[in-house]
């Protein structure tokens, strides 16, 4: 893989093209696969039906604001080791984002109104942690993997059991998580204070809630 050099305008233009990307597009994956795509699809009672599908419009929320983090915090790291971790993280992110997006339409529901306010919110986090610093930009991301993985175990508590091709997804997102998680940790990440754990726990709390109505 060959290093590229771009200049501060070069990286705000490639930001812009990532956010209306992740909000309105189709944004850039990596090659593996779908791990729901050779599942059966499972016969669930309407209510399940909208349950998941809302569950799912929350993790595809949550994927926006992960991919919104990690671009905010790419554009600001200092060190280009820190820059190119965070950016690969990113991109496994959008794997997340289409395979959620995929399964929402599979249920026939949409994606969150709220995307494009979640979005902007998470890319200016990302920044400012990424400003404070790298060993604070990586903790931050060992936190919030951390947040998302009790998140999706929560998730697949709800999921019911034969719902495999959502199961799926969602196991696959949360081994990913953690490996993300252990990444930022050998890279230097450091443990953030509690009072900043609680506030981004309290921030999601918004997300989740809001998200599954609108
Ligand atoms: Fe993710
Ligand atoms: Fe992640």
């Amino acid at each position: 893989m060959t290093t590229r050099h771009y200049s501060p305008a070069d990286r705000l233009l490639m930001s812009v093209d990532n956010a209306l990307r992740t909000v309105f597009g189709r944004p850039q994956t990596t090659e593996r696969p779908n791990p729901a795509a050779h599942l059966p699809e499972a016969d669930l009672g309407e209510q399940e039906r909208r349950h998941v599908a809302r569950l799912m419009r929350i993790n595809h929320t949550g994927e926006v604001c992960a991919q919104a983090l990690y671009q905010g915090q790419a554009l600001t790291a200092r060190l280009p080791e820190t820059r190119r971790r965070l950016e690969r993280s990113a991109l496994e992110e959008n794997d997340h984002l289409a395979w959620c997006e995929a399964r929402i339409d599979e249920l026939g529901d949409r994606k969150s109104l709220l995307n494009p306010l979640f979005y902007a919110g998470s890319f200016a986090m990302g920044a400012a942690a990424g400003l404070a610093g790298d060993r604070w930009s990586l903790g931050f991301v060992v936190e919030t993997e951390r947040q998302v993985e009790d998140h999706l175990d929560e998730h697949l508590a709800q999921v019911p059991e034969r719902d495999e091709r959502t199961r799926a997804v969602l196991e696959q997102m949360k081994v990913d998580e953690i490996h993300h998680a252990q990444v930022a940790r050998a890279a230097g990440g450091a443990e953030l204070p509690a009072p900043v754990r609680l506030a981004m726990r309290l921030v999601s709390k918004v997300m989740t809630r809001s998200v599954y109505w609108v």
